[in-house]
């Protein structure tokens, strides 16, 4: 039997001194695919508002769009942890209602949710996240869902003290009952430091090499989503140049008569088509 991925799974990883994979994935056939490769957290990022359904920001996608790519998602997967990024103002106006849209999430599929932030008003909606049966990851560094008031896609504790700021944020997610912390555009050394002084897995998205998981979008990582591409993110493959190869030659050989082939058609029996024949010999 297979065994899945929990939150004891992920923190035994950071305390045996290893690492775990977190990779994003928005419908059914990748993330059976991603699950069959051995990556341990799937991700229902918020980023499908992006690379998915071509939005400019995370900011426009709602609970009913992240519920569909959740329950496709969780339909493909066995072994990973699958966690559904909570998106813009989904958990921000009052806790009722954002413990009533986390709760759906579970109910489509997800074994956690993503939140992001840090004010007190988060920290007790992760409590009673927590309270209530359902582990959060944190996410902390650049955050998106507040690039309005962060001003821009820029990298977060760039000095000794920003970088303390962010460990303070981190130790009160942690004492919240978040089960790891996304670090996101974090220099290098910061999140080492940050990762040092917590007793949860940090995960690293474009925060370097210390910490013990690592996230990608991936569409980055597919070659798929090609409008740009953080520094951080590495394409290990070129899904754009096969969609349009295939795409390409799809269109030449329908317009060429090259497509569909004999084997490619279902045929009538033969007694069938000897009337079939004789009809249109008839009509001629
Ligand atoms: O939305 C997303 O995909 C994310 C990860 C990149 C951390 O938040």
């Amino acid at each position: 039997m297979i065994k899945k991925v929990s939150v004891n799974t992920i923190q035994k990883i950071k305390n045996n001194g290893e690492k775990f994979s977190v990779l994003t994935a928005y419908d059914y056939s990748t993330a059976k695919y991603l699950d069959e490769a051995g990556i341990d957290i799937i991700l229902i990022g918020d980023s499908l508002a992006m690379v998915a359904l071509g939005y400019d920001t995370t900011h426009k996608v709602g609970v009913d769009e992240m519920s569909i790519f959740t329950k496709a998602v969780a339909r493909g997967v066995s072994r990973a942890m699958v966690v559904t990024d909570m998106p813009f103002m989904s958990y921000n106006i009052d806790i009722e209602s954002a413990l009533t849209n986390v709760c759906n999430m579970v109910k489509y599929g997800a074994n956690a949710v993503k939140i992001e932030g840090y004010s007190d008003y988060i920290l007790n909606v992760i409590k009673r996240c927590v309270e209530s049966g359902v582990p959060v990851m944190g996410h902390l560094g650049f955050t998106p869902q507040f690039l309005n008031t962060i001003g821009g896609y820029n990298i977060q504790g760039k000095s000794f003290d920003a970088t303390l700021r962010i460990l303070e944020q981190a130790k009160k997610l942690e004492q919240a009952g978040v089960f790891s912390i996304v670090l996101e555009m974090v220099p290098e050394e910061s999140a080492r430091y940050i990762t040092e002084n917590l007793t949860v897995p940090t995960i690293s998205c474009g925060a370097g090499r210390y910490c013990t998981g690592q996230v990608m979008v991936s569409d980055d990582m597919f070659g798929k989503f090609s409008e740009f591409k953080p520094k951080f993110a590495r394409k290990y493959g070129d899904m754009k140049s096969l969609i349009l190869n295939c795409a390409k030659q799809y269109d030449y050989d329908v317009k060429h008569g090259l497509y569909p082939s004999d084997d490619e058609v279902f045929n009538l029996a033969e007694d069938e088509l000897k009337q079939l024949d004789l009809h249109r010999g008839a009509k001629c």
